[in-house]
């Protein structure tokens, strides 16, 4: 280790409390991006972030306007052509935190409590994109940085980043790089670091089913009147087989059966049927019991109902038939398969399936395909290294079931790999109530970030691998 790296470690060691109030600052920006209340906010975010970048000695930033909301690009090209160029990838929105009442602590005004930071975003992924300029703090101040970056922070992920290939196209040149960091996905535990190798694709939609022109009462109508909240879930409940798979016509023509190495690499992660009862408080587990857990979370296709809504729903009762029912339903796709298809196959099974006495809509919201970086690339062997140096023993390769429209994005746009990190872990309660970030791990992956930038510039130029595996 140089005296620069070595400098760099002890300075993030030496500034934790600081890197933790930056945090609490951005977290009280409540950046919602599906609620058009927070339009103001997301702006104040990118605010926000260009000052952050300025203050780490990124000077070159500029707020990028897009039809939805703003992305901030910035970059600092002083490590010069002989160093590689990253491409640094974040979200500043978060998801909504209702309900309210389930959170212990005010989501947006951070609380610490033992060895946790409470409030939305602290995991997903405020916590992720102030680890990584922390990490960039680091570096830059003890000898400078040896690696050129290029920053990509959108506004947009947490709704499907639906801004964001355009963005890409139109700043193809801006954007040319040799990898991308994105530090979107997470570990195991605190003393099981993993990389994520792989995530899901999705396709998202809002059924709604018709029936009369208004509610009804069910006395005088009832028996006579298809209930389109009983339509819409006769519907639901077809679209499962009894096995657990999924019965949309074509659904799984695509879809690749696991090599047997990945699948025996697979089983060797310690997530076994009781870690999910256990992080869920559910009774018992359900699914496609051919394959294991993990294989149906990180490589089979899933479709659930995210929500539904219909007739009276208030205190006490109401005696109707209501007009309509809907139902939110999502896809988690697996690579090959294409949004475009699953939709598709979704409104042939509506064409099939849906009885006469109703009508129906589907609206098709924004999703993107699954993706799969290679793990011999020189940023996952990079951040493997880094992760060793930390934790003292090398990662684990996981395939994760969320998504991140971006990496496919720039796979196809730039031709770049995304290296997945991050030091988010399974019990955040990300996108639930109580959202958290334990800081001993993101202290942790602080240091593997700085590690990270050392190695990946050591290893320049890259190697040329025509012909790299899948694994
Ligand atoms: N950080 C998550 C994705 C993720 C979750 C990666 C778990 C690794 C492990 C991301 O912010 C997210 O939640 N994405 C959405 C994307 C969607 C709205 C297109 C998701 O997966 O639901
Ligand atoms: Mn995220």
């Amino acid at each position: 280790m140089s005296s620069d790296h070595a400098d760099a470690i002890h300075y993030a060691h030496q500034n934790p409390a600081q890197f933790i109030q930056h945090l609490k600052e951005f977290i009280q920006i409540p950046s919602v991006s599906t609620d058009p209340n927070h339009t103001g906010d997301m702006d104040r975010a990118t605010r926000w972030l260009s000052e952050q970048l300025h203050r780490i000695g990124i000077v070159n930033s500029r707020i990028i306007r897009t039809g939805g909301h703003p992305v901030v690009y910035a970059e600092q090209l002083s490590a010069g052509p002989a160093a590689p160029v990253v491409l640094i990838y974040g979200h500043y929105d978060v998801q909504p935190a209702e309900p309210l009442n389930l959170w212990q602590s005010d989501p947006f005004n951070p609380e610490q409590r033992g060895d946790n930071l409470y409030g939305r975003g602290s995991s997903d992924m405020k916590g992720q994109i102030m680890a990584t300029l922390d990490a960039v703090e680091s570096v830059s101040r003890n000898g400078g940085l040896p690696v050129n970056l290029k920053f990509l922070f959108e506004g947009e992920e947490e709704i499907g980043s639906p801004s964001l290939e355009q963005v890409i196209t139109e700043n193809k040149h801006l954007l040319k790089t040799d990898l991308a960091l994105n530090p979107d996905a997470g570990m195991i535990a605190p003393d099981t670091p993993s990389i994520v190798y792989a995530l899901r694709g999705l396709a998202y939609f809002e059924l709604r089913v018709f029936g009369p022109t208004q509610d009804l009462h069910s006395g005088m109508y009832g028996g006579v009147i298809h209930n389109p909240a009983q339509a819409l879930s006769e519907l639901i409940a077809g679209m499962h087989n009894a096995d657990g798979s999924i019965a949309l016509p074509g659904y799984y023509d695509k879809v690749k059966l696991l090599s047997a190495e990945e699948k025996e690499a697979l089983s060797r992660l310690p997530i076994d049927n009781d870690f999910y009862i256990h992080q869920t408080g559910v009774p018992a587990l359900w699914g496609e019991k051919s394959y294991t857990p993990v294989e149906r979370t990180g490589a089979r296709p899933t479709l659930e109902i995210n929500g539904m809504e219909s007739g009276f729903t208030g205190s006490g009762s109401k005696t109707i038939i209501p007009a309509w029912a809907m139902a939110k339903i999502s896809m988690r796709l697996v690579p090959e398969q294409d949004p475009q298809d699953v939709e598709r196959q979704l409104r042939q099974y509506l064409i099939e399936r849906a009885p006469s006495t109703i009508r129906w809509e589907l609206k098709s919201m924004a999703g993107g395909p699954a993706s799969l970086t290679p793990r011999d690339t020189p940023g996952v062997v990079a951040l493997s290294r880094a992760i060793e140096s930390v934790w003292g023993k090398p990662p684990l390769f996981k395939r994760e079931g969320g998504s991140i429209p971006v990496v496919v994005q720039m796979k196809k746009i730039l031709g770049i790999d995304s290296v997945l990190t991050g030091f988010g872990l399974p019990d955040d309660n990300v996108h639930g109530p109580n959202e958290k970030l334990h800081l001993p791990t993101w202290s942790r992956g602080i240091d593997a970030l700085i590690h990270f930038f050392y190695n990946i510039a050591e290893t320049y130029p890259f190697p040329h691998v025509s012909e790299r595996s899948n694994l």
